[in-house]
């Protein structure tokens, strides 16, 4: 049986991808790499530094900046990333996402986070839902990013708990992956063709209700 939820946090609990993409876009502009819809998807999920990288390598100015330069430019994206995060408040928290929490944490389910982000607690603060979860894993303590499932392990021994009883939710390809990894039950949120390797796809965070998912799992695979 289910005991504890691990979730992502960018993307299932609040859009902050927008915000993410807004303070990369102006390092790509300073850096004179082009802009594009699908650079700014390759970016979910990515750590700092390794989406830095990904904009250098977009513009083929991966060798032109030293690593302290390249640490200016990554703490210059943080910067006004975080100068974003300050404006959010509870009303940016995705719909249907509040009432799946307060059921969870009702039903005493252990919950965790499991994000690349460094600035995930902030980001659980400004929007009123930090004490909901009993813990939230510090990227800065792994050895490997999503797709690896470390982060899904992590976050389950973090909450006392096999990652069989575990439920992890995502909203990335590369998430779906280490949540599966993990040996955890997955549940994609979006395109179902994207993260058609999720144990259960719900297309908005809408559908996320203990009943839909105890649905979900009755559901033969197919
Ligand atoms: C992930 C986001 O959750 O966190 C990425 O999807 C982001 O876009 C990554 O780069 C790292 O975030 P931060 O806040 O540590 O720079
Ligand atoms: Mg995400």
């Amino acid at each position: 049986d289910i005991q504890g939820f691990v979730f992502d946090l960018d993307g299932v609990i609040t859009d902050t991808a927008r915000l993410h993409s807004q303070a990369w876009r102006h390092i790509a502009e300073q850096v004179g790499t082009p802009w594009s819809q699908k650079l700014q998807d390759s970016l979910k999920g990515i750590s700092r530094m390794e989406s830095l990288e990904l904009i250098l390598q977009a513009g083929n100015r991966e060798h032109d900046f030293t690593d302290a330069q390249k640490q200016e430019l990554a703490t210059a994206k943080n910067k006004e990333y975080l100068r974003l995060v300050e404006q959010l408040t509870p009303a940016d928290i995705l719909p249907g996402v509040s009432d799946f929490l307060r059921d969870l944490y009702n039903h005493e389910y252990r919950m965790a986070i499991a994000s690349a982000s460094k600035n995930a607690p902030t980001v659980l603060e400004h929007l009123g839902i930090a004490r909901y979860f009993h813990n939230v894993v510090d990227p800065s303590t792994l050895k490997h990013g999503k797709p690896d499932p470390e982060i899904f392990t992590k976050a389950a021994a973090l909450i006392n708990l096999d990652p069989q009883v575990c439920i992890g939710v995502e909203d990335a390809a590369a998430g779906v992956a280490g949540i599966n990894a993990a040996g955890e039950t997955s549940i994609g949120i979006g395109d179902p063709q994207v993260l058609s390797a999720a144990d259960i796809n719900f297309t908005s965070t809408e559908q996320l209700s203990l009943a839909n998912i105890r649905h979900a799992m009755r559901q033969p695979v197919a």
